[in-house]
């Protein structure tokens, strides 16, 4: 493939401008509710104010607060608002991030630190969570050497406080709840991990990245933010149902050793003292002035109006979904973000079916769903929805070429697994990844090979191959 060359002259500014509009013209269509997944957009016509803040913090730099006491007061008013909207008490601090993933992190190395000070003895530190937390925890436990317990949920799909404690031992340093988890929008019974931890003397984390804007707002909404006792730490993402552009979550303590255990200080540089208080060195200061103008601009009233239409917008469509004879919804969602299968045919396709239509749905395992996080703007659209899902199951209901295609593709797999040497059959995997995943529509194929290699070395590589082949420029 041809390298894209560093140009040897500047380009007109709005050729640029257009060259970028055009770009983007064959990516998902969010603002016509394509998306269930990755956008969270308001009803609100908040976009323009958005913009102009970014555009007043465009250059500046976060790094340093004291060269820019202004972003010092913006942050410090962000994390105050979500202090106050999250239960936190009167001591109670927190520091903006880039988003959920470095909020957990945060978490987890402040744990880490803490157990060095509060559990001496500890020499391979644990943290205990369900299958159904993010994989942000996996992450950071990867890299803060911290060794990670994974539990099965309940039936409900719920951390089961009977299994956690069950996994608990002398190197627990810290367990996780999840306000709600992402794949069936479920809240973990925080109160009781709350006592589990208080019990043990060890911290909670309360995983409200994407229910930390919408549970507040809900008339009956489970127990979940820093005032359950035994609630140690919480993050919640400005950038999902807070509605700010992307880069902005708060992670939150009760306790400031916590959050001071989270900074990071080198002092033997030549370039003078170094302290960061988060994983990123230069943060972008148009992150928090958009943080701070979205959480001003709608207030309570603005994000009680925006949840109350999410939820019942998300009621509507499984209204729509478990009125089909084929589906149901899976578990008991407690905000606006739920998943649903199929209980006679492969859901995978009629994933694909409606990814060729233009909706995107995410593909999810154990069980097998597709996923729906429901924004505001989907309410627009809902019957542009039911009449595309009617059809593409009536699609799928077909035996189709494609769908025996498919099962041919499977059962090759399966065949040349038990056949060809591993690093082999990784490249026929991974080639067979490129068609389906990359530049293809169609997955169900591809998901059903990886369900042939779960247990196996051999799917870490394959995804590993598949985020490389992402990482590169498309083939023209
Ligand atoms: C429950 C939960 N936690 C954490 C994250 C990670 O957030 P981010 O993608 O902003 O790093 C997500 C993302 O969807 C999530 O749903």
């Amino acid at each position: 493939m041809a390298r894209h060359e560093f140009p040897q002259n500047g380009t007109v500014a709005e050729d640029l401008i257009q060259q970028l509009k055009d770009n983007k013209s064959n990516d998902l269509d969010w603002e016509h509710g394509r998306s269930f997944s990755y956008i969270y957009k308001p009803s609100a016509a908040i976009y323009e104010c958005l913009q102009e803040a970014q555009r007043i913090y465009f250059a500046e730099n976060a790094l340093n607060p004291a060269a820019f006491p202004s972003l010092r007061k913006l942050e410090g008013e962000v994390v105050d608002m979500c202090i106050s909207l999250l239960g936190g008490g009167a001591s109670a601090v927190g520091s903006m991030t880039s988003g959920g993933t470095e909020s957990i992190m945060m978490a987890l190395k402040s744990a880490k630190e803490w157990s060095k000070i509060h559990k001496p003895t500890i020499k391979q530190p644990e943290v205990l969570f369900s299958n159904s937390a993010h994989p942000a925890f996996n992450k950071a436990c990867d890299y803060f050497s911290l060794k990670p317990v994974i539990v099965p949920c309940g039936k409900d799909f719920r951390a089961d406080p009977k299994l956690v404690e069950s996994a608990m031992n002398e190197n627990t340093i810290l367990i996780v709840g999840s306000a709600p988890s992402y794949p069936q929008g479920v809240v973990d019974p925080i109160e009781a991990l709350g006592q589990l931890a208080k019990k043990r003397n060890i911290l909670l984390h309360v995983d409200a990245c994407v229910g930390g804007f919408v549970l507040p707002f809900l008339e009956q909404a489970p127990k979940f933010n820093l005032s359950v006792p035994g609630v140690t730490s919480i993050s919640a993402d400005i950038h999902k149902y807070g509605f700010a552009s992307k880069g902005s979550s708060v992670v939150l303590y009760n306790d400031p050793e916590l959050r001071k255990a989270q900074f990071y200080v080198y002092t033997g540089w030549p370039g003078g003292m170094y302290g960061s208080p988060t994983i990123a060195g230069t943060r972008p200061a148009g992150a928090i002035a958009v943080a701070w103008t979205t959480l001003k601009l709608l207030g309570r009233k603005g994000y009680d109006n925006e949840v109350s239409i999410s939820m019942r917008v998300a009621k509507q469509l499984q209204d729509i979904i478990t009125a089909i004879p084929d589906l149901e919804v899976v578990g008991s969602p407690d905000i606006c973000i739920f998943s649903f299968r199929s209980t006679s045919f492969d859901i995978y396709e009629l994933g694909d079916e409606m990814y060729l239509k233009g909706w995107l749905m995410d593909r999810q395992q154990d069980p097998a769903c597709l996923h729906i996080s429901v924004s505001p703007n989907h309410e627009n659209y809902i019957e542009e929805f039911k009449k595309d899902l009617l059809e593409c199951i009536a699609k799928v209901k077909r035996v189709s070429l494609a769908t025996l295609n498919k099962n041919i593709q499977i059962g090759a797999s399966k065949i040349l697994r038990k056949i060809l040497p591993s690093q082999t059959y990784q490249k026929v995997q991974n080639l067979a990844l490129k068609k389906g995943g990359v530049e293809g529509k169609r997955s169900a194929a591809l998901y059903g090979m990886i369900g042939d290699l779960k247990g196996t070395g051999d799917l870490e590589a394959l995804i590993k191959g598949y985020l490389d082949t992402l990482m590169r420029k498309p083939e023209e």
